[in-house]
This record gives structure tokens, sequence and C-alpha cells, in this order.
């Protein structure tokens, strides 16, 4: 696939912000793919398509999901938040052709992740929340260094999810079900 057009369709779709991030995400999930063994050219590609959806209005969501009769749960077309790495899943499939469960998964559930999520999962799931364009920069090297520390991916997701639970308890906002399952499913591994 060529990865020069498919970044023409994403910066077609993209803010110019959501735009840089993505090409982050691509970068870095690209380096954290070699850093793991995993295909990098497969993680840069899901990288840089995983936010496809995120500056489609919600309303827009909608309809594209009931015109196209894509399959999304009633809890996850309630939650604005989380719809987009869904519906960029099935655009991904329809507008791309991918067929790839590992990268429709990947950027389905690169906001929540998902208990017993797979290693390119979770690849996409760090370089989302790492990636050097767009993203803190101190909060980027402190995940850098538990994986150049532990070489253990878990600990540098559950640190991720650890302070997106801080973040959201301190803003005074919902935390979704999804997270803190896989809160809990990292807990009882570890213990
Ligand atoms: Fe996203
Ligand atoms: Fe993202």
């Amino acid at each position: 696939m060529d990865l020069e057009k498919i970044r023409t369709w994403v910066k077609s779709r993209l803010s110019e912000e959501r735009y840089l991030h993505s090409l982050g995400t691509e970068e870095t999930a690209r380096e954290l793919a070699y850093r793991f063994s995993l295909d990098p050219e497969k993680a840069a590609l899901a990288g840089l398509i995983h936010d496809n959806a995120k500056n489609i209005s919600y309303e827009e969501m909608l309809l594209i999901i009931k015109e196209n009769n894509f399959d999304i749960e009633e809890s996850i077309k309630n939650n604005q938040k989380i719809l987009h790495a869904y519906l960029g899943a099935c655009l991904a499939q329809k507008e791309l052709n991918i067929e790839d469960n590992d990268i429709l998964n990947a950027i389905k559930f690169h906001t929540t992740g998902r208990v017993n999520m797979g290693m390119f999962e979770k690849i996409i799931f760090l370089a989302d929340k790492v990636e050097a364009n767009t993203r803190d920069i101190g909060f980027r090297c402190e995940v850098l260094n538990i994986l150049d520390e532990t070489n253990n991916i878990d600990k540098a997701v559950m640190y991720c999810v650890e302070q997106t639970i801080r973040s959201l308890l301190d803003r005074k906002l919902k935390i979704n079900r999804i997270t803190i399952d896989v809160w809990n499913n990292y807990l009882s591994g570890y213990q």
C-alpha cells in the first residue's frame, strides 16, 4: 500500500494539528514495532490512520454509521469520544480496503484499550499517547524510560492507563467502564 497516498487521504480528513498528531503516531508506532520485533510498516500504517474519523462531527458520525449500516453497538454510539475510534476502523476497511484485523482492532481500541490487548494493539495505544509532535514531551520521556528500563510494554501501557484515570479524576470526568476493566485486569496480572 502506498503510504504517501494514504497520508494524502488522512490529511484531507483532518485538521492540521490532528494530521501532525497522526504523522507523529505513525513514526512512534514504527519505532515501537522495531523495538518489539513487529512489522514496522504495518504499525506505521495503523498509527497514521488511527484518528481518521476524529474531525467528523458527532451528528455526521451517526449519519455515516446509519448510511453504511456499520455494526457499532448502542453504548459506543452514545459515547462521542470513543465513537471516532470505532468509526475510524469501519472507514479504514471501507475506504482503504484494509482487512487486517490487527490494524482494524488497533484503530478501534486506541482510545480505551481493552482487556487482553494484543501486542500490536498495545503499540498503537502507546504511540497515540506518546508521539512526539503534539503530546507532552515529559510524559513521552517517562513512558520511553519505562520501556528502556523494563522492556515491558505492559508496564508502559499500565502507566498510561493510570495517568488517564488520574487526569479524569482530577477533572471530575466520567471514567469509561472499559478503562476500569483494563486497569483491574493489569493489577490482577501483577499481583
Ligand atoms: Fe483518537
Ligand atoms: Fe490519536
